[in-house]
């Protein structure tokens, strides 16, 4: 409500409410390598234009005269409590476009209890950004390393601050062709290269014949080939339950088959993903593999979304279709290139407003009536 008023009383917000001006803007402060990294896909982008396409297909068919005066978006998932089925999704080496990177937007989610998913290759140290998040809800995404003292190493500290849920990342055991990291290059600009993760790992430092702050290009010898591995296999999953005693969730699922092979090996949860369009260029939209899949698991697991989502309609269609919650990815870093925390808080706020106007209008007072819902989105092309 406060920021409807303040926008009709014609004070307008510090940073845009709508996404594309959101994007532009933070275009025009951000270098050309930080931006085109954050902004870009893979290949051509054919996958990050099928996520949007997949979006603009589907549309919610709001209902009438129901009461939604009162609403409750809150949720537990996994154990966790969120006050919407919404979190930030795990987005690495934020530094690159503020100098506060992951505190900041671990401050903004804690200030509004959205938990956030922290990325292996965060540019602070995992200690460091569970000491701003608080005692708000955290969970942490692992790259899975190659060498098992590293895994167990980065688990093991995890968990000791606080991390709720491990999220591991299946579509980026190597990285996907990127023109304009390959043209315009971002790692420069990544600051504090000691705090980033791996490098202030004590198992990954032990491998080390001088600190990375020493010696940057033999820190990158061992990071590379650490995270371009054959380390991810469904038969490896033992060893993350070894050393991880909270629920696991497998990220970048976009095949019903590979979302039955979670149920069997035991898994918690999924991420129906791909990436944002970074990984496998011309590949399906990540919306477009959501239905299916919710049907194949049918309540068994978790299941979350992320790819495409731009606004808190977006994260409405999503839930629609049966996601028990949605990340937020690129929106946010926008919102952290443009105001840091306040940024990050902007852009949260924003989307939480639209995605419960969007339920609200539609005829929702909480999940439950979502979930019980026949018909609250529908496929134009069926
Ligand atoms: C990512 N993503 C990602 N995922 C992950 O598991 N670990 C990571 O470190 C990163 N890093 C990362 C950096 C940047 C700049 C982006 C844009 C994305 C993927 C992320 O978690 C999420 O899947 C996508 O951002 C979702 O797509 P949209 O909504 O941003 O299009």
């Amino acid at each position: 409500a406060e920021i409807y008023l303040n926008g009709l009383a014609g004070e307008r917000p510090a940073l845009s409410t709508d996404p594309a001006r959101l994007e532009a803007a933070a275009r025009s402060v951000l270098d050309d390598g930080p931006f085109g990294y954050v902004a870009g896909g893979a290949g051509g982008g054919a996958t990050m234009r099928a996520n949007r396409a997949a979006f603009d297909r589907y549309g919610m068919v709001p209902r009438m005269l129901r009461d939604t005066t009162e609403r409750d978006w809150s949720t537990t998932l996994l154990g966790t409590a969120m006050p919407a089925p919404l979190l930030l999704a795990p987005i690495g080496v934020m530094s690159i476009v503020h100098p506060d990177g992951e505190l900041a937007v671990a401050r903004a989610g804690a200030e509004l209890g959205v938990p956030m998913v922290l990325s292996t290759a965060s540019s602070h140290t995992i200690e460091e950004v569970a000491a701003a998040s608080g005692d708000a809800p955290r969970w942490y995404q692992l790259y899975w390393p190659t060498e098992d003292a590293v895994t167990v190493s980065i688990l093991e500290r995890a968990r000791a601050a606080g991390h709720q849920v491990l999220v591991v990342t299946l579509d980026t055991w190597t990285l996907g062709w990127r023109p304009h990291d390959l043209d315009l290059s971002y790692l420069p600009f990544l600051r504090g290269v000691g705090t980033a993760i791996p490098f202030s790992d004590p198992a990954f430092r032990a491998g080390l014949a001088a600190p990375p702050e020493e010696d940057l290009m033999a820190a990158v010898g061992r990071w590379v080939p650490m995270f371009t591995g054959a380390a991810v296999r469904w038969d490896r999953l033992d060893l993350l339950r070894e050393h991880w005693d909270g629920p696991i969730v497998l990220k970048g699922v976009q095949h019903v088959d590979d979302a039955l092979h979670a149920l069997e090996a035991g898994m918690d949860g999924i991420v129906v993903s791909n990436h944002g369009g970074r990984q496998v260029d011309r590949a399906i939209g990540s919306l477009d593999a959501l239905p299916g899949i919710v049907a194949a698991v049918d309540g068994r697991a978790a299941v979350l979304f992320d790819s495409g989502i731009r606004s808190g309609a977006d994260a409405a269609v999503a839930l629609a279709l049966g996601a028990d919650a949605v990340l937020l990815g690129r929106p946010y870093v926008y919102g952290l290139a443009l105001g840091g925390q306040d940024g990050v808080r902007h852009v949260l706020r924003s989307v939480l407003a639209e995605l419960d106007l969007t339920l609200a209008l539609s005829g929702f007072a909480d999940l439950a009536q979502l979930r019980g819902a026949k018909d609250a989105v529908r496929d134009a092309a069926k």
